[in-house]
């Protein structure tokens, strides 16, 4: 199987919300994804991108035409103590293209590029029920934040928001 690593194009959208689903319903949150296509057009692809993508792309495509057969999602942040971080936002292979190979070249793409860009540290968040890719990561040394620091994840929903944004002055 030959594949090679690019930086996605506007032309990806469709397989990058694609594998977006993917993963959420392999986490079985599918129905909490609401993005749209447009969505990611908008915000990956104009002047200032919110987020990147690599994907892995069939070098030739199967028969039946498949081509996008994984990627991952990320984008930079800062941390006050530290400086730069790569956060990894989404990553996923496809069922059967997975033991592979093609995520720990994943991986290595992007580490590569957090010390070429001089981040400190890369990011992500991981569902506590998703074993398998929590010893993924902790085979390659990654640290449970959670249970060693004690850091608890919240959000402002966009009701949250609303209501703060218009809440009058004292
Ligand atoms: N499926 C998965 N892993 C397998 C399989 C298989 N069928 N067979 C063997 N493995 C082992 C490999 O030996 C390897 O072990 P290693 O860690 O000692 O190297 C490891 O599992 C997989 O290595 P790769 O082939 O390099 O990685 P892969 O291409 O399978 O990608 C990934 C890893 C992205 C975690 C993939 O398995 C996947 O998509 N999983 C489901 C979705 C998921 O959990 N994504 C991460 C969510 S967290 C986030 O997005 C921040």
């Amino acid at each position: 199987m030959e594949y090679k690593l690019r930086k996605a194009e506007p032309k990806d959208v469709p397989d990058i919300l694609r594998l977006v689903k993917e993963l959420a319903k392999y986490e079985e949150m599918e129905n909490q994804v609401t993005l749209t296509e447009q969505d990611l057009l908008e915000d990956g692809f104009g002047d200032t991108p919110f987020y990147h993508c690599v994907i892995a792309e069939l070098q030739p495509p199967t028969t039946d035409g498949v081509e996008v057969v994984g990627f991952a999602m990320y984008y930079f942040t800062y941390d006050p103590w530290v400086g730069k971080q790569l956060y990894l936002e989404d990553f996923f292979i496809t069922q059967q293209y997975r033991g592979l190979g093609i995520g720990s070249h994943i991986m290595r793409h992007l580490s590569d590029l957090a010390m070429k860009t001089r981040c400190s540290g890369m990011m992500f968040v991981v569902a506590e029920n998703n074993e398998a890719s929590i010893q993924f990561y902790k085979r390659r040394g990654a640290e449970d934040l959670s249970q060693e620091e004690g850091w608890r994840l919240y959000r402002f929903d966009k009701e949250s928001l609303v209501k703060m944004a218009s809440a009058r002055e004292e």
